[in-house]
């Protein structure tokens, strides 16, 4: 099996719906914010407060460029990672891309006040954020699902076309 890459928006279900989904195929689950919080020793929040968000795509980037080595995983991105044409290239080898297009309403519930995400601080900015990047998300995937459902159905619909 190929790897499933999820990609989408801050609180599009990515990790929750890859997490379901692995289970679905039997196959390990890794996320990509975690693996750069694993190999830093420090969570996200602090590496864009430390040393800036250019610095986190670098870090991003390097773990993009060992997705292609993992055999046959579910991986969620983090919200920004397929939006950069160097990401996409470096994961597609071996990779399907799932989008996960759930609406801003639908994403802002599931975000409520939680203040962790560090391009998640102000609504209206991340709202344009959303609309630009939509269309990059779009062309990076080989496949587009509707993210306002539960995480169960849509992981299910996801495991219908590999399975
Ligand atoms: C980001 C999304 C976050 C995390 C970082 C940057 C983004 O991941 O990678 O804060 O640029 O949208 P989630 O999508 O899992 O929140």
């Amino acid at each position: 099996m190929d790897n499933i890459v999820l990609c989408g928006f801050m609180g599009s279900g990515k990790t929750v719906v890859g997490k379901e989904l692995a289970k679905i195929l039997g196959v390990k689950f890794v996320d990509t914010d975690e693996l750069i919080e694993k190999e830093q020793g420090v969570a996200i929040k602090a590496i864009f407060a430390i040393h800036g968000e250019d610095y986190f795509r670098d870090l991003e980037y390097e773990v993009c460029k060992k997705i292609p080595e993992m055999k046959g995983v579910v991986v969620s991105t983090g919200g920004g990672a397929m939006t950069f044409e160097r990401n996409v290239e470096a994961v597609k080898q071996g990779s399907k891309i799932v989008f996960l297009d759930a609406s801003f309403d639908v994403i802002c519930e599931r975000i409520g006040d939680n203040t962790t995400r560090p391009l998640f601080q102000d609504r209206e900015k991340a709202k344009k954020l959303y609309d630009e990047r939509k269309e990059k998300y779009l062309s990076a995937a080989d496949f587009v699902i509707n993210g306002d459902m539960g995480a169960r159905k849509t992981a299910m619909q996801i495991a219908d076309i590999f399975r």
